[in-house]
């Protein structure tokens, strides 16, 4: 079969293939811990529910404006005022299906095939392949120091007559590292001073532990006209729990937000105005859940912390935000795939491979489940790779028995 040059270039999402994987595995009827998931367990709220249904109750359901609906549009600017205190026109905002697909719209309309995208790693999964998608280049930039906080000079020195955009994903997935103030001042500015696109992934930016607020990007932009190069993406499948609506935006200047309403238009129409509806009862509606959201994570990330630090052999960074933790395993095994298929062959946790994210030696594990599920999957983990654990271990009334050293 002949494919295209780049669809052979671009692999499966694997925290998508691994949420079939699960769903295989416990049809099976096995006792599967899915450690790797990207989506809260609280319920959507109920002004989204509310507000849906109202709209497919009128039985009219069309196609929505490629950009958006209007409503939206106005929660989105409202939303951009009270977190960012800036005031945007409606011209300035696309509504998207998904935050995911807002940054691949916004990629199609700045990237020239060869030009190149730099982002700090370990990075989201998608920044690769979307960049691919684009015919561009990735250029991931690990910080020389190894630790989970790029610094301005790593990225300056890759920086080249190619570059066209950064990006950038504070709180991050997969660490949870939440980027300085002083690292983000420094990014804006040189992305200013270099005439670069700079993308802000603020989809996590709610979801911040120990006391910290979310970062403003535009406090430290000097150009705050339209022919800033910002652009800031956000939506509601993180902090709505919302990640079955597919809603998500982006806020820029004038004429880039028009070059992407031309491209969604022709890729898939503006997001489905039911969802959209959802989206704005939610963005509009009562919001307490955010905070209860956020508190469970933080009391999840403890629990998960304090399981990690003794687990022996393992190194692991507090997260500062997300349900992400970014845990070296290197000490058992260098290989994140390989290791990563056997918890799931041994013990049935499902972990995302740190290689996926630019880091070998690494696992992520998501602290969005349940306590019961993180302390039963971080102990199946220890008794499958510590070789001095007992033989057997009892899952329920299932019996696992150690054939591997
Ligand atoms: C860093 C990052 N950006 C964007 C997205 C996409 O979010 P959405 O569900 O709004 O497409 C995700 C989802 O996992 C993510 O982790």
């Amino acid at each position: 079969m002949s494919l295209s040059q780049i669809a052979k270039t671009i692999s499966a999402s694997p925290t998508l293939k691994l949420n079939e994987k699960a769903a295989i595995l416990r049809e099976k009827g096995d006792p599967v811990i899915h450690l790797g998931g990207g989506e809260p367990k609280s319920r959507v709220p109920m002004d989204a529910l509310l507000s849906a249904v109202a709209h497919l109750n009128t039985g009219e359901v069309r196609y929505a404006p490629a950009d958006g609906i209007p409503a939206l549009k106005k929660a989105i600017i409202r939303y951009t005022e009270e977190f960012y205190n800036r005031k945007v026109a409606p011209e300035n905002v696309i509504a998207s299906g998904g935050a995911k697909q807002a940054i691949m719209v916004a990629l199609q309309a700045i990237l020239n095939p060869q030009e190149e995208v730099i982002y700090p790693a370990p990075y989201w999964v998608s920044y690769p392949e979307m960049v691919k998608l684009c015919g561009a280049i990735g250029v991931p930039v690990l910080p020389d120091d190894g630790g989970f906080y790029p610094r301005i000079q790593d990225i300056e020195q890759r920086v080249g007559s190619y570059t066209k955009a950064v990006i950038i994903n504070s709180p991050n997935n997969p660490t949870g590292a939440m980027y300085s103030e002083e690292f983000i001042s420094d990014i804006v500015n040189f992305c200013e001073k270099k005439d670069l696109y700079l993308i802000m992934d603020d989809i996590y930016h709610r979801l911040l532990f120990d006391g910290r607020k979310p970062i403003n990007c535009y406090d430290y932009a000097k150009n705050l006209t339209e022919s800033s190069k910002l652009i800031v993406v956000n939506g509601v499948s993180k902090q709505y729990a919302m990640t079955g609506f597919r809603i998500g935006w982006a806020v820029a200047n004038k004429k880039l937000i028009d070059a992407m309403s031309n491209i969604q238009g022709h890729q898939t129409s503006g997001p489905s105005v039911i969802l959209q509806k959802a989206a704005v009862g939610a963005l509009n509606g009562i919001q307490s859940g955010v905070e209860s959201l956020r508190t469970t994570l933080e009391n999840n990330r403890n629990v998960m912390i304090a399981l990690l630090n003794s687990f022996e052999g393992v190194k692991v960074t507090k997260p500062d935000g997300t349900f992400y933790c970014f845990a070296d395993f290197s000490y058992y095994e260098k290989n994140s795939n390989k290791l990563s298929g056997f918890l799931i062959d041994k013990v049935q946790v499902l972990t995302v491979p740190g290689g996926e994210f630019g880091l070998e030696g690494f696992l992520r594990l998501s602290f969005c489940g349940t306590i019961k599920e993180i302390t039963e999957g971080i102990e199946r983990m220890k008794w499958a790779l510590d070789p001095n654990s007992p033989n057997e271990l009892y899952i329920g009334d299932r019996k696992l028995m150690r054939d591997w050293s």
